[in-house]
């Protein structure tokens, strides 16, 4: 479907057709993750399923998220060869970078997702032939997990640190990375609306709001406000501050 739409007799390579297989069941479902969350959410509104699925996408989209597979190839291309790994490195250690591709929100161990995914790259690689980026990304692991500042924070590759460089083997353009993403996440998505709306007991998504922030404030009247130009303004904001301590917003 994608490069030889008019060759009827087209067979893709077994070995990458059984990659992608494995690729899309891997990406199927994973709890509430935040596309997830945003499907239920949206579809708990009794919204049709197109539109809670393009809701998910939209969560899916961000590089914290689905994202993350096409950053990593812009940050291996970034890096460009394994002599840069060290002042990278020492930039992610300064919070000026992230490592991409790296940490999860629930796994603080390695992705076991990560582990099949690494094996399918290496199973691509032989018929699609070396990348560069395979052997970059790899040093660059190798070198990130012996670092007490990713040790500490219990940092690990994810399933996007690879995903990213198989997809550009088989030929998918960087912009399609997220799709592809989306379109294993799809089954799972689904179901996880059907659930919801087969659930009698299933509410509208409504998560309460604990109001943390200040109570009454005091506030210069309008009319007073350009008088206040001429007047002794530090008075004015010395009497709000009085009327309204700081308390912190949490
Ligand atoms: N690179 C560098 N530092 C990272 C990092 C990364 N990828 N992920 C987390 N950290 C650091 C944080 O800066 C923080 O350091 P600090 O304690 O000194 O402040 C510490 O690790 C904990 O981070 P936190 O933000 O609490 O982690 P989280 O569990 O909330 O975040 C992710 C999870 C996935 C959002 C985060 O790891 C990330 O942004 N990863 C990169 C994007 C990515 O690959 N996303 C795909 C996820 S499947």
């Amino acid at each position: 479907m994608m490069w030889k739409a008019t060759e009827l007799k087209y067979d893709p390579d077994p070995v990458l057709e059984h990659a992608l297989d494995v690729l899309f069941i891997l990406h199927a479902d994973h709890e509430q993750n935040c596309s997830a969350n945003a499907m239920r959410a949206v579809g708990s509104s009794e919204a049709d399923p197109f539109s809670a699925a393009a809701a998910a996408i939209a969560a899916l989209y961000g590089p914290l998220h689905g994202g993350a597979n096409e950053q990593v190839l812009r940050m291996l291309r970034e890096i460009g060869s394994p002599e840069n790994i060290p002042g990278f490195i020492a930039q992610v250690k300064d919070g000026k970078k992230k490592l991409m591709g790296f940490g999860h929100r629930i796994y603080k161990n390695y992705d076991p997702r990560a582990r099949v995914i690494r094996q399918i790259a290496d199973e691509v690689f032989k018929v699609t032939g070396t990348n560069p980026l395979l052997d970059l990304a790899m040093e660059l692991e190798r070198i990130a997990l012996e670092d007490d500042y990713f040790i500490s924070r219990k940092l690990y590759p994810n399933v996007d640190f690879y995903t990213g460089i198989i997809y550009q083997a088989m030929g998918f353009p960087v912009e399609m990375f997220p799709v592809l993403f989306a379109i294993g996440r799809m089954p799972g998505w689904l179901a996880q609306w059907e659930e919801g709306l087969l659930d009698p007991e299933q509410k509208i998504a409504r998560p309460r709001q604990l109001y943390t922030g200040y109570d009454e404030r005091s506030y210069v009247p309008m009319a007073t406000r350009s008088a206040a130009q001429d007047a002794d303004v530090d008075a004015i904001a010395a009497q709000a501050a009085h009327a309204a301590p700081e308390r912190p917003l949490r």
